[in-house]
């Protein structure tokens, strides 16, 4: 798919995490796509598919590399389909990731590796024990049936974590600037936007992007400025009182 301007969706999006500052994350696309993404000059962090085929992982991160990807990793939330089997996504067979497969992938990444998809303490853990630079909390925008919101795990993943240099980014259903408040409240490093900023890039591009995330920025500033938070250091859940019965 291509925008009216020729080029592609995900071009636009390099293009705006560029202006911004911000990472660009890039799914499932094939090595030329992905060059072509890469060749915007944005951070990119190239998330890999659990392909069964091993060889395709560590052939697709030496690719990363060659396009100076920042980091690497894996949508571990990624294996299973809809027929109790493993998925298989354009015509490609998915598989399971096991700790020794983990482990292998951070030592052959040459850059930092991101388990994305995890989803309990259990999950953070073995990312950190694999040697993992970030993990990403997330439930890939519903895909696996039933997982819980990402947000309901992030303070116990964060004292799991506590002492250990593994970055917390966090995603899902995050629309605005106050989601964002909430989710880096609640122990996220970093959030991210899926489906969010998707309708602004296909009606804008680059620019849609830029205008969508400055907005949300805002948004963050001005709750920050409400609760008195300074800096990543200073946010803390107490700012956030749930409705009563309510827990995290
Ligand atoms: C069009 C589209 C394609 C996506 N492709 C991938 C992918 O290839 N790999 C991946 O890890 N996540 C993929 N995702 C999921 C996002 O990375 C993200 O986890 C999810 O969209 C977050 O939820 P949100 O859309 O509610 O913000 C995709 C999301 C969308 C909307």
């Amino acid at each position: 798919m291509q925008m009216k301007n020729g080029r592609l969706p995900m071009s636009e999006y390099a293009a705006a995490a560029k202006e911004l500052g911000t990472l660009n994350w890039v799914g499932m696309e094939s090595n030329e796509t992905f060059e072509q993404i890469a060749s915007e000059g944005a951070d990119t962090v190239r998330i890999i598919k659990p392909f069964a085929d091993h060889d395709r992982i560590f052939s697709e991160m030496e690719f990363a590399g060659k396009c100076h990807a920042v980091a690497v990793g894996i949508d571990i939330d990624h294996v299973a389909g809809q027929d109790g089997n493993y998925d298989v996504v354009d015509g490609i067979p998915m598989g399971p990731v096991r700790f020794t497969n983990l482990c292998e992938y951070v030592k052959a990444a040459g850059r930092p590796f991101v388990v994305k998809g995890v989803l309990s303490v259990s999950d953070a853990i073995k990312a950190k024990e694999a040697g993992a630079a970030a993990v990403f909390v997330s439930h890939h925008h519903g895909r696996v049936p039933f997982g819980i919101p990402p947000v309901s795990c992030l303070k116990q993943i964060k004292e799991a974590l506590a002492g250990s240099e593994v970055a917390i980014f966090c995603d899902c259903s995050i629309a605005s600037g106050y989601d964002a408040y909430k989710t880096l409240a609640l122990g996220a490093d970093a959030v991210s936007v899926g489906r969010g900023i998707l309708t602004p890039l296909l009606k804008e591009g680059q620019e849609g992007v830029v205008k969508k995330v400055n907005e949300m920025n805002r948004q963050l500033s001005e709750m920050c400025i409400y609760t008195g938070v300074g800096s990543m250091q200073s946010f803390e859940p107490s700012v956030l009182h749930l409705a009563a019965g309510a827990s995290i």
